[in-house]
């Protein structure tokens, strides 16, 4: 079965709303309808600029697709400064990133708390995309495979089954994150299969087939096409390139 591709481009804690609606203007410019039927391409602004980056999106009738970076598991109540799945899908979010890695060694995330944000946005009818990889220290220590295996299967712990086919996942070895180092396409082809075979093994193998595996850590325009040439390679999530928008559209076109 033919996966569809997708590059989600994840800004962190980068770009005002105004600043954003710039960044998806210019994307748009350099994207077209063949683009858009060839990979989902997603942005993934900060929490404030989601409602403009909406916006634009509704207004010019874009295909572009809005990621959000992170969601509280809970539908509502007393969370200080927490943004729940429902407020998400209101605003037209389709994705959302959980258990970023930097969401996990930064504040804390454990798999439990990275299974219920899975759980919950699935609820709410989003997509979401599921991070996981391994340290520098884990890779050396030959770690690397049995950390990823642990972290896809708690992530999708109690996940019903139907579901885990729409999911996507990101194979984010921590090591190449905003380092400018990349995984071998490789190595990071055998881990996007390892992860694809741990969702056979703990799901199904329907799901297996259909969930979409990323590879994520300082995809550029430069790597990107030996990357996705890797069978189990659906697609990237992408940050530093992300934030300018030609080497984004780039990144997108990588079969140009
Ligand atoms: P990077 O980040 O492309 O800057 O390495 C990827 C990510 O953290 O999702």
């Amino acid at each position: 079965m033919a996966r569809k591709n997708l590059i989600a481009g994840n800004w962190k804690m980068n770009a005002t709303h105004l600043e954003s609606i710039q960044m998806v203007q210019k994307l748009s410019y350099r994207l077209d309808i063949a683009d858009y039927d060839r990979v989902d391409v997603v942005v993934c602004p900060p929490f404030t600029a989601l409602r403009s980056v909406q916006t634009v999106i509704e207004a010019d009738r874009l295909s572009l697709k809005l990621g959000a970076q992170n969601v509280d598991p809970h539908e509502s109540g007393a969370f200080t400064g927490e943004i729940s799945p429902h407020m998400l899908s209101k605003l037209a979010v389709q994705f959302v990133i959980v258990g970023h890695s930097e969401r996990r060694q930064l504040f804390g995330e454990t798999d439990e708390v990275v299974n219920a944000k899975v759980k919950a946005v699935l609820a709410a009818g989003m997509t979401p995309i599921l991070c996981v990889g391994e340290t520098g220290d884990e890779r050396e220590a030959g770690d690397a495979e049995t950390r990823v295996r642990d972290q896809v299967t708690a992530g999708l712990a109690d996940v019903d089954p139907d579901s885990v086919g729409s999911i996507v996942i990101a194979y984010e070895p921590i090591w190449a994150i905003g380092t400018g180092k990349t995984a071998t396409a490789d190595d990071a082809g055998a881990m996007c299969g390892l992860v694809r075979s741990t969702v056979a093994e703990s799901v199904s193998g329907t799901a297996a087939e259909f969930v979409r595996v990323l590879y994520g850590g300082s995809m550029n325009p430069g790597n990107v096409a030996g990357l996705m040439a890797k069978k189990d390679i659906d697609g990237g999530l992408v940050g530093g390139a992300s934030l300018d928008p030609d080497t984004f559209a780039s990144v997108v076109r990588y079969w140009v």
